[in-house]
């Protein structure tokens, strides 16, 4: 089995039943003869960079499902316009300009996140905490990738989805600014985000934030301590699953969409590796519990399985 999902192929666009406006003129759903459902959008930055994005968050070890998004082939590009000429005014069909911008992707019955707290009032208490930790890993998966529009720079839950088994399923996001730096070396200052990250046992302000969003919509999160607690755990376990990553696959992986920003994956993720290392090597960083609060017990990382009882999903 391969290691990432990205494995969407190619719809026969000639057999578009209808198409549907999922948000403006920029995300459509197109329902296929025989009940298949796609979804067509325009990207608000490349499509190449979103795609590579969701490549990377396919890697079923990160523990996030991006849903793969994939440039529209230039042989598909006349029906997929054609398509989008039913639901879209005219003017904006021509505003859309450089065809370069649209990408395909499998519809997945999801909700955004703050929509779906009836799913959650449903879920048993271990998926609600399986929920929380995915969360972590996605915000460690945003910093691996500088995705700004989701976890980093406050917080948009547009861009998580959830569907009936309360399982996250990551959208839109793609490499920022801090992949391309990275190609001239790693600043200091995602060495010091990442120690920071990697120390957190509790409350940071990402999770509080979260929480509070989360209250606002409905959602019966209980003890917000505990909440905070299984958003840490994922981030630190998605740090660890990014540090472990290969990293050459990661980088052809990335190249396919985005030629030569491939490269810059192995220097990133020797940066987590390393900021691992330090962790474990004891090396002071950040707001880690002390040792005498611990009783005795001996300090190790914990894993998804600390949170959900053994239970993943
Ligand atoms: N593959 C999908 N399956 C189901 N629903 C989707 C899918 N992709 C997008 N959606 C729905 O469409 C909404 C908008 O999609 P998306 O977030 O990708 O676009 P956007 O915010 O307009 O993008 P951008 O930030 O690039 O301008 C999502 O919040 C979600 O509700
Ligand atoms: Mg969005």
């Amino acid at each position: 089995m391969s290691a990432h999902g990205s494995s969407a192929c190619v719809p026969d666009w000639r057999t578009i039943e209808s198409v549907r406006a999922l948000k403006g003129d920029r995300v459509f759903q197109l329902l296929l003869r025989g009940g298949v459902r796609y979804v067509l959008k325009r990207s608000g930055t490349s499509s190449g960079m979103e795609a590579a994005a969701a490549a990377v968050g396919t890697i079923r070890s990160l523990g996030i499902n991006a849903i793969p998004a994939l440039p529209v082939p230039r042989r598909a590009r006349s029906c997929a316009f054609a398509a989008l000429g039913v639901v879209v005014a005219p003017h904006v069909l021509d505003s859309i300009g450089s065809d370069d911008e649209l990408l395909f992707l499998p519809f997945v019955d999801a909700l955004p996140l703050q929509d779906a707290v009836e799913t959650y009032l449903r879920a048993s208490r271990w998926r609600r905490r399986a929920l929380h930790v995915a969360i972590g890993r996605l915000w460690a998966f945003d910093v691996f990738i500088d995705n700004s529009d989701r976890l980093l720079k406050g917080v948009n839950l547009d861009n998580i989805l959830v569907d009936q088994a309360l399982h996250l399923h990551a959208i839109d996001q793609t490499l920022g600014g801090d992949v391309i730096a990275a190609l001239s070396g790693v600043s200091d200052r995602l060495r010091r985000r990442l120690d920071r990250m990697i120390a957190v046992e509790g409350r940071t302000s990402i999770s509080i934030d979260l929480a509070d969003q989360l209250k606002r919509a409905g959602f019966p999160l209980g003890n917000e301590d505990a909440f905070c607690r299984d958003v840490a755990v994922g981030l630190i376990n998605g740090v660890r699953a990014i540090a472990t990553l290969a990293a050459d696959e990661v980088r052809e992986l990335v190249d396919e969409y985005s030629p030569g920003l491939g490269s810059a994956f192995p220097i990133l993720i020797r940066e987590f590796r390393q900021a691992v290392q330090r962790s474990e090597s004891g090396v002071p960083n950040g707001v880690r519990t002390r040792v005498a609060a611990v009783k005795g017990r001996c300090p190790r990382p914990l894993d998804d399985g600390d949170v959900l009882g053994g239970q993943l999903w």
